[in-house]
């Protein structure tokens, strides 16, 4: 499934089907490949060659997958697109994170090494590509400016509070583990400063590209506050939301990559 051009193609990974919903539609000249239960579209999206995946959650279904992305189709570069909780008092839910860097907060070998550092690599944060995050940010930009009512329903605008919608830059912790207790979440931002959102897969994805040398860029709408009711209308934020938002900015983002 290789193409000659294919260093220069961009992998776009989600969690969830709910996020990268009305994607497929979007595909041109689209060809399916099954690995490790995973199924691989490739084709073009607004004219940029890509490969998009569902990596089911968690941070070893995010890594097989991206492992598997960068052996089989030998990406150039990965975007990871989805939903997080919020970890800052100053993000509301629908806007935007764009993480700088990632941590495993669930990782903790310590005695033996500090807590947070992935063992025998001295590291435990670790950054996304600036040129890449840029443009993803660029194209979470227009959207916002010009783009965003006619993504989301006016409906949907009102019963989440979309107006004003922010996009933020910083840290971002990923761990198997749904965060919904405000005493879990104070915990973990007293111990990762900084802190703005966590989910499951980000980190898993970097220590990834990291090791294989690939750009990455991640993206999250904030869809819950990581409190008590975190999972109240998650499901139906991310498709009237968040998908909403995915498509738009992917949308922007492919256009943009052709005069790069
Ligand atoms: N993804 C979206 N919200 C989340 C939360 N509260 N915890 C972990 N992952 C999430």
């Amino acid at each position: 499934m290789q193409t000659s051009n294919s260093k220069k193609m961009i992998a776009f990974v989600f969690a969830m089907q709910e996020e990268q919903q009305g994607l497929e539609r979007q595909l041109q000249n689209k060809e399916v490949l099954i690995r490790g239960k995973r199924r691989y579209l490739t084709g073009s999206l607004w004219g940029q060659e890509c490969v998009c995946v569902l990596s089911g959650i968690g941070k070893v279904a995010a890594a097989s997958t991206v492992t598997s992305l960068i052996e089989n189709f030998k990406v150039g570069s990965i975007v990871l697109i989805g939903v997080a909780g919020a970890a800052d008092d100053a993000l509301k839910i629908g806007d935007i994170v764009i993480a700088t860097t990632l941590v495993q907060h669930d990782m903790d070998a310590s005695p033996l090494f500090p807590r947070f550092e992935i063992p025998l690599t001295g590291i435990s944060h670790l950054s996304t590509d600036v040129a890449l995050s840029r443009q993803l940010g660029d194209a979470a930009d227009f959207f916002l400016e010009n783009d965003h009512e006619n993504h989301v329903s006016d409906a949907a605008i009102a019963q989440f509070n979309l107006q004003n919608v922010k996009i933020h830059h910083g840290l971002i912790a990923s761990g198997d583990q749904f965060i919904n207790d405000r005493q879990v979440l104070a915990g973990l931002k007293r111990d990762l400063p900084g802190l703005l959102a966590v989910e499951m897969e980000g980190a898993a994805i970097a220590q990834v590209c990291h090791d294989f040398e690939i750009p990455f860029a991640i993206l999250r709408t904030i869809s819950d506050d990581a409190g008590e009711h975190a999972d109240y209308n998650f499901s139906q934020f991310i498709i009237e939301v968040a998908a909403q938002y995915s498509l738009g900015i992917l949308h922007n983002f492919c256009r943009q990559q052709q005069k790069t």
